[in-house]
């Protein structure tokens, strides 16, 4: 400590007084007066600790323990993906739903039920056109979140040690994200979703070994057919509803224990 410094403080290293300004001494002096009766700056030291404890996603930031000041701000808005991606599913979860009021997976019919459904939707039912454009934007709009939250997680490091696991988790919520977008794709039963049931099939039946196995259980045999339309629209609003909620719960529960991991 240089002389002068030494100077600004009393053999107690109290800071001198004259050094004060009026609002600080004024301040202090309040200050002391009521923590001599209250202790209260024991009790904001306590109030603080359990801060920190009960809000355990937001412990002090890498950029306040390390003093990084403002360097990694521009990153800042990138960490909201993985909630854009959460609302993107409940968007696409309660349009699904709705939609599902008035769809249904059957492939009788010329138009096939599944399609005249659609039909009905996007011409006759009042602003069905609107409910099926929210469920097929939103749809999107999570893959599109999703892909860009992973890269956030790869650029500023994030899947590194503690958080390996929920990266892990993470794959497999990209994966399934992926499924839903599939098995969506099919329920229309249009052109467009036959074809791409068509290659589905192929793609199972090339698998080697377990190929034809895996097109009898996914697609229900290795042409489409009623029982394709079936598996897709159980898959869709049974199985990946149940599984992917469960799993971006445990995702965002692991992310609340751990802490948000800053750019390293
Ligand atoms: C349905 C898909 C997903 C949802 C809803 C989701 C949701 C979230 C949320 C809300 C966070 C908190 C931080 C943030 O928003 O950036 C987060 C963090 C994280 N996510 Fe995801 N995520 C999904 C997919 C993924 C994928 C595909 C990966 C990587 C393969 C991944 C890996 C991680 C990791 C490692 C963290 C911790 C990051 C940190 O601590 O900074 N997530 N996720």
């Amino acid at each position: 400590m240089s002389l002068e410094k030494k100077d600004e403080f009393d053999h107690k290293g109290w800071m001198k007084e004259k050094d004060l300004t009026p609002v600080e001494t004024t301040y202090l002096t309040a200050l002391i007066w009521l923590d001599t009766r209250l202790r209260i700056v024991d009790y904001l030291e306590i109030l603080e600790t359990l801060y920190y404890r009960v809000n355990l996603q937001m412990p002090k930031s890498h950029t306040e323990q390390y003093n990084l000041d403002n360097k990694f701000w521009y990153w800042y808005p990138l960490y909201t993906l993985g909630l854009f991606s959460t609302l993107a599913y409940i968007v696409a979860a309660i349009s699904g739903a709705l939609l599902g009021f008035y769809y249904s997976p059957a492939t009788s019919g010329d138009p096939t039920t599944a399609y005249s459904q659609i039909e009905f939707i996007m011409t006759e039912l009042q602003f069905g056109f609107m409910l099926r454009s929210v469920h097929r934007w939103s749809a999107q709009v999570m893959v599109a979140a999703v892909f860009l939250h992973m890269l956030r997680v790869y650029f500023t490091g994030a899947y590194k040690e503690p958080r390996e696991l929920n990266w892990l988790i993470g794959i497999v919520l990209i994966s399934l994200t992926m499924v839903f977008g599939y098995t969506g794709y099919l329920l229309p039963w249009d052109q467009l979703a036959f074809w791409a049931g068509q290659i589905g099939v192929e793609m199972s039946l090339s698998i080697p070994l377990a190929g034809e196995w895996v097109a009898q259980l996914l697609f229900g045999g290795f042409t489409l057919s009623q029982a394709t339309l079936q598996r897709m629209y159980i898959i869709h609003v049974f199985l990946l509803p149940f599984v992917v909620t469960t799993l971006i719960a445990i995702h965002i529960g692991i992310v609340w224990v751990q802490g948000i991991a800053e750019p390293h």
